[in-house]
């Protein structure tokens, strides 16, 4: 198993942060570029379900099937369960830090665990993670979409 860790602080506090995990609604309009789109395929309890629509390349759109489980009160693990990055976890823990979240990410992935693979695919997911929150950033976090935090 290939494990790459990403850590990142951000201005906000942990149930903002928390809830920008939790709204599928914005990743369409925010991350149309880099995540693609999010489509709610169940929830029960803390467990939600979810088909992310990549975006399209060339003629092809690929998708994923993903499940998403909050661990209360500050982790959530994902888990890609059919199509692309299938067999990749990532285990997400968001911290209260002076300047906001510090968000913790560790990223499992299906690969064998070899220091010049993870130094090429660290340097993949950095550029892409680091993408996608300055997007985030740019609209100040968006929260409060569906289907909000699993509330226990
Ligand atoms: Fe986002």
């Amino acid at each position: 198993m290939l494990e790459i860790i990403y850590v990142k602080v951000l201005p906000f506090p942990v149930d903002v942060i928390l809830s920008q995990y939790y709204d599928y609604e914005h990743v369409a309009h925010v991350h149309p570029t880099t995540l693609g789109e999010f489509h709610l395929v169940s929830v029960h309890g803390n467990v939600a379900v979810y088909e992310q629509h990549w975006p399209r390349r060339w003629f092809l759109r690929a998708r994923s099937l993903v499940r998403q489980e909050f661990t209360p009160p500050n982790e959530i693990w994902f888990h890609f369960i059919r199509g692309r990055h299938k067999g990749v976890k990532v285990h997400t823990r968001l911290h209260a830090d002076s300047q906001g979240t510090r968000v913790e990410e560790r990223y499992l992935l299906p690969y064998p665990n070899w220091n010049w693979l993870r130094r090429i695919v660290k340097k993949w997911v950095d550029h892409n993670v680091e993408r996608i929150w300055e997007e985030d950033l740019s609209v100040g976090i968006c929260r409060g979409g569906w289907p909000g935090v699993p509330r226990s």
